[in-house]
């Protein structure tokens, strides 16, 4: 885990503000959260997640409440966030388009999501390792899709990309690795791409 901290403090940098986070887990962001911060809604449906975070949270200098169970389904009008924060969640939520256009329609016009996601790999050798074991890693791994095009379903769900970083992380098998770490802005719900 302490090899992927370095990945998470390059993804929380630059956050600000209100922010919505999809996919909490059990806060391994919180503490990389800069002061900018003011407040986080966390999104997470496991029970369990949310439990081991508690005492993260206690340590933690931003409130963090928990406001929603789905990010395919946000319980919060429209341009509710100042930022938004996912990190390896893409790949586990079922309706990954539904969710980014969630992402988008709660985020203010402007504000940006702040992605570090492991997907389709950027080398065609690698790929086919991934869809061959793809049908075994979602059995296992709750869910976990191996192939999905970061980049692509954010640009589809109509966020532009400002900045994005592909790279396969130190000492893991690519398959598993390939992140995208990046900055992807919303233009607001009623300008560019799908609804
Ligand atoms: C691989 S874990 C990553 C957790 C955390 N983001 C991190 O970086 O440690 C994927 C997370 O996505 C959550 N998840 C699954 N389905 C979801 C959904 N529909 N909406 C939001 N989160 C979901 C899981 O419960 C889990 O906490």
């Amino acid at each position: 885990m302490k090899t992927v901290e370095p990945l998470r403090r390059r993804a929380c940098e630059g956050l600000a503000g209100h922010v919505v986070e999809i996919g909490f887990g059990s806060g391994l962001n919180v503490p990389f959260y800069p002061a900018a911060v003011t407040r986080v809604a966390a999104v997470e449906p496991a029970e369990v997640g949310w439990k081991l975070a508690q005492k993260r949270l206690r340590a933690a200098s931003v409130p963090v409440e928990r406001s929603g169970l789905d990010g395919q389904s946000l319980p919060v009008p429209d341009d509710s966030y100042d930022s938004a924060l996912s990190t390896w969640t893409l790949c586990t939520i079922p309706d990954v388009a539904t969710a980014l256009r969630e992402v988008r329609r709660v985020l203010k016009p402007g504000g940006t999501l702040h992605f570090l996601e492991h997907g389709l790999a950027p080398d065609e050798g690698v790929r086919r390792w991934q869809r061959r074991l793809e049908p075994v890693q979602k059995r296992v791994f709750g869910g976990c899709h191996l192939t999905r095009p970061v980049v692509d379903l954010l640009s589809t769900a109509g966020f532009t990309i400002t900045e994005v970083d592909i790279f396969y992380e130190d000492g893991a098998p690519k398959f598993l690795s390939a992140d995208s770490l990046g900055l992807a802005v919303s233009p607001g719900t009623d300008e560019g791409g799908p609804g």
